[in-house]
């Protein structure tokens, strides 16, 4: 892979904003207007990033590639239902805790107990686990934070998010506070699987990703499947744009089109006819009513088999 630009070409805000969406590039995330603007201004304004839209319009890819384009370490916090603070903060090293307590019993006068000083030693950096979130903020060197499926967790672990996020700190009673030592660029996405609190959003910038232009999505094919002919990747684009037009369970994603791309490619397929179609359609539509819909409403009105004129 070609390293990262590291300054923009021109000058001015404008050209700020054209080196990120190069960099992203560089990095293999097509980015359209408001995600490079969006990943832009986080980094200028220090802000973190709330990344909503369906699932598979790239929302953990942004964060992926902006750690790519920014030579940045990407450190995850992957969240679901029932995370605490012990697994996205730190936890304390009871088993290690336990036999340096043990092993001190052992060397005190007369084999009494070490007593406080061995307290106050358990309680250091020594003994702590440190998780994503704490990682993050006391990395030396600057990294992208993403804290993917939000939604997942319940109100209170994002009330203890807000902590971190709007003064970049941690609190942690037996050591104090640990200051960010350098300014994160975070990242977090929803499904929108329930809303999330006002008091969340306030301090994000926000990002709604969509399905993308049919032109986009074309690029994004091509770019992750370069050996599919041109026309066919258009063509391949446009049939599940139809297919996204139908009331569907689950309309297939970016995600799903690229899947497609390649097993079009391994079968050898030169264009997409109602047989082709309907071979390879659950690569694209994963629900068993789904598929019944899909078939009648698209698969027949592709052209049979040999031909080559149109959809219609
Ligand atoms: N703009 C883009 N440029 C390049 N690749 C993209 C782009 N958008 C999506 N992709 C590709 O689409 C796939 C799905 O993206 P990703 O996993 O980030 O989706 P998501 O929105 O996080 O989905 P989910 O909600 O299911 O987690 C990835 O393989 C990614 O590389
Ligand atoms: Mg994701």
């Amino acid at each position: 892979m070609s390293p990262p630009p590291t300054a923009a070409a021109g000058s001015g805000p404008a050209a700020g904003l054209e080196a990120t969406r190069d960099a992203l590039a560089a990095s293999g995330y097509l980015a359209d207007d408001s995600a490079a603007l969006v990943s832009h201004l986080a980094q200028q304004l220090g802000k973190p990033v709330l990344v909503e839209g369906p699932a598979g319009v790239g929302k953990t890819e942004l964060a992926k590639a902006l750690s790519r384009a920014t030579g940045r370490e990407l450190i995850r916090l992957q969240c679901y239902e029932g995370l605490d603070e012990a697994k996205a903060l730190y936890e304390w090293n009871y088993r290690k805790q336990l036999l340096r307590i043990q092993a001190e019993a052992g060397t005190g006068p007369e084999g009494e107990p070490a007593g406080g000083e061995v307290m106050e030693d358990i309680f250091g950096e020594e003994f702590l686990l440190t998780r994503p979130l704490l990682a993050a903020i006391a990395s030396e060197a600057p990294v992208v934070l993403l804290i993917d499926e939000i939604d997942k967790t319940d109100q209170e672990f994002e009330a203890m998010l807000l902590e971190v996020l709007s003064d970049f700190q941690i609190s942690i009673p037996e050591l104090g506070v640990v200051e960010a030592q350098s300014m994160p660029i975070v990242l977090l996405t929803s499904n929108n699987s329930r809303e999330l609190t006002e008091a969340l959003k306030r301090r994000c910038l926000y990002l709604w990703l969509d399905y993308p232009a049919i032109d986009r999505e074309v690029e994004i094919v091509r770019l992750h499947v370069p050996d599919l002919d041109a026309g066919l990747a258009r063509r391949l684009v446009e049939v599940v744009g139809m297919v996204r037009e139908l009331d569907l369970k689950k309309p297939p994603s970016i995600a799903e089109s690229i899947d497609w791309a390649r097993a079009l490619l391994l079968l050898g397929a030169d264009q997409i006819d109602s047989e082709t179609f309907n071979r390879t359609m659950s690569i694209i539509v994963k629900h068993r009513t789904d598929l019944d819909l899909v078939a009648e409403r698209v698969g027949m009105r592709l052209p049979a088999a040999g031909r080559n004129d149109g959809t219609s």
